[in-house]
């Protein structure tokens, strides 16, 4: 693997399509994938994982699912892509809008970047403001304007942003902390009538998993509404995973519906069932704003392909209730398992979930109380993790490789694939006792 790697090193920088791939928090060299089946990956020397990264979250329904490869298939056979409107972009327009009714148009990409990109555009459109407004520790992928203060791979390499994006581009976006409502009322009673839109995940996962505070994402609504500035949920890792309809169908469908539409959500990962596919979706006053019915310009060459799409259709008609009711299990016992085992071990940490996703933030000060934000979550013990990490690797176990990341688990994980990753927890667990004893 060290040989493919130092290959992969001479023609690619860092050896890697995406940061966090390259192990660089957690040390070693990475594992390269040579395929993947169901709940199991392998690698280019033939060994076996349980993965409980799904690709970072499209994998819903596992690896190669037979329904879903087929459909692809089917699509490439056709023709790889058209650059023409599809019935297949269509179709899969109308299975979004049945499981998310608040949002009435949808408008295809490629990439959870590019959706968030045009979010903001529509929303400096709709409203002929300048200002944007995130929450620290919240990733909304990599354009100029999100990578201030961002979670996932920024927050994995401790940067604070990113060179290359200039200071003008960097003084439109306004960084407060997450959970935090004074801090975001301080920020609209400062610039009233020039805040475009908030974007926030509405269950962070990229900052290690902080879920909203009750009643959070509904005062989000309220203040965006009362300064006439939209809300965007950025549901590019929730979406169609924590329940059918995403992070604002589970607090929909909770015992108290908390939260009202937002104004704009943009989705990826699931939606495209492994395919490059996203999307920006919301009302359709907004939404018609884009060209070619408005003036807010947006367009690419392989958007809505033919291939993701089908992907994308086959993998929400697959994504039935018991689905999600499976990796609400899985995800339990599991967790379940992970205190057992470090409690066992005398490890100091906290399992920290937002519906079936879940980190574990190791250390004292996660231990003590949960993590509420991005300062907090940064107290999280890197080394303990790094030591986790690769004895459940070693054990056959493939976790994210940054404690900043969500594990995530498939309806194709079985009980042997759960039962294999209970068995690799308690030696683990070993291994974090002994480095920081
Ligand atoms: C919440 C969120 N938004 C946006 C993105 C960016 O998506 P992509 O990596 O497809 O550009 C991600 C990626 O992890 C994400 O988790």
């Amino acid at each position: 693997m060290a040989d493919l790697f130092d290959r992969a090193c001479r023609s690619i920088p860092g050896g890697v399509s995406s940061p966090v791939r390259a192990f660089g928090s957690v040390g070693g060299t990475p594992v390269f994938i040579d395929h993947a089946s169901g709940p199991l990956l392998y690698d280019t020397e033939g060994r076996e994982y349980v993965d409980a990264v799904g690709s970072w979250g499209p994998a819903l329904l596992g690896h190669a699912h037979p329904e879903v490869v087929a459909a692809v298939q089917q699509a490439a056979a056709k023709g790889l892509s058209f650059g023409a409107p599809t019935l297949g972009e269509v179709e899969l327009a109308e299975m979004i809008r049945e499981r998310v009714p608040v949002a009435d148009k949808v408008r295809f990409v490629s990439t959870g970047t590019e959706a968030t990109m045009t979010a903001l555009r529509l929303a400096r459109g709709a409203t002929g403001r300048s200002l944007i407004v995130k929450f620290a520790g919240c990733y909304h992928g990599h354009s100029d304007g999100l990578l201030s203060q961002a979670g996932s791979g920024v927050a994995t390499a401790g940067l604070p942003g990113s060179a290359g994006v200039t200071p003008e581009t960097a003084a439109q976006t306004i960084v407060i902390p997450f959970n935090d409502v004074a801090a975001l009322e301080a920020t609209f009673r400062r610039f009233p009538d020039q805040i475009a839109a908030l974007i926030t995940e509405p269950a962070p996962a990229n900052m290690g998993v902080v879920p909203p505070l009750p009643g959070f994402n509904r005062t989000l609504r309220e203040l965006t509404a009362q300064y006439g500035a939209l809300l965007i949920f950025d549901e590019v890792l929730t979406g169609f995973r924590v329940h059918r309809a995403g992070w604002w169908g589970l607090e929909q469908s909770g015992a108290e519906p908390t939260m009202a539409a937002p104004d704009l959500f943009t989705f990826g990962k699931v939606v495209g069932g492994g395919m490059p596919l996203a999307a920006i979706a919301g009302k359709a006053a907004v939404m018609d704003l884009l060209a070619p019915l408005g003036p807010v310009y947006q367009a690419g060459t392989l958007s809505g392909n033919p291939l993701a799409t089908a992907a994308g259709r086959a993998t929400l008609r697959l994504a039935d209730t018991e689905v999600y009711r499976h990796v609400d299990e899985v995800s339990a016992t599991i967790q379940t398992g992970i205190t057992d085992a470090l409690s066992h071990a005398g490890v100091p940490h906290r399992v920290q979930p937002a519906g079936s996703l879940f980190t574990v933030f190791f250390g004292e000060a996660a231990a003590a109380a949960p993590f509420q934000n991005y300062a907090q979550a940064q107290q999280l013990d890197a080394r303990s993790y790094a030591a986790f990490f690769h004895a459940m690797l070693a054990a056959g176990v493939a976790l994210p490789p940054s404690g900043y990341e969500a594990w995530f688990f498939s309806a194709a994980h079985d009980d042997a694939a759960v039962s294999r990753v209970l068995a690799a927890l308690p030696g683990a667990a070993e291994s974090v006792a002994a480095v920081t004893r």
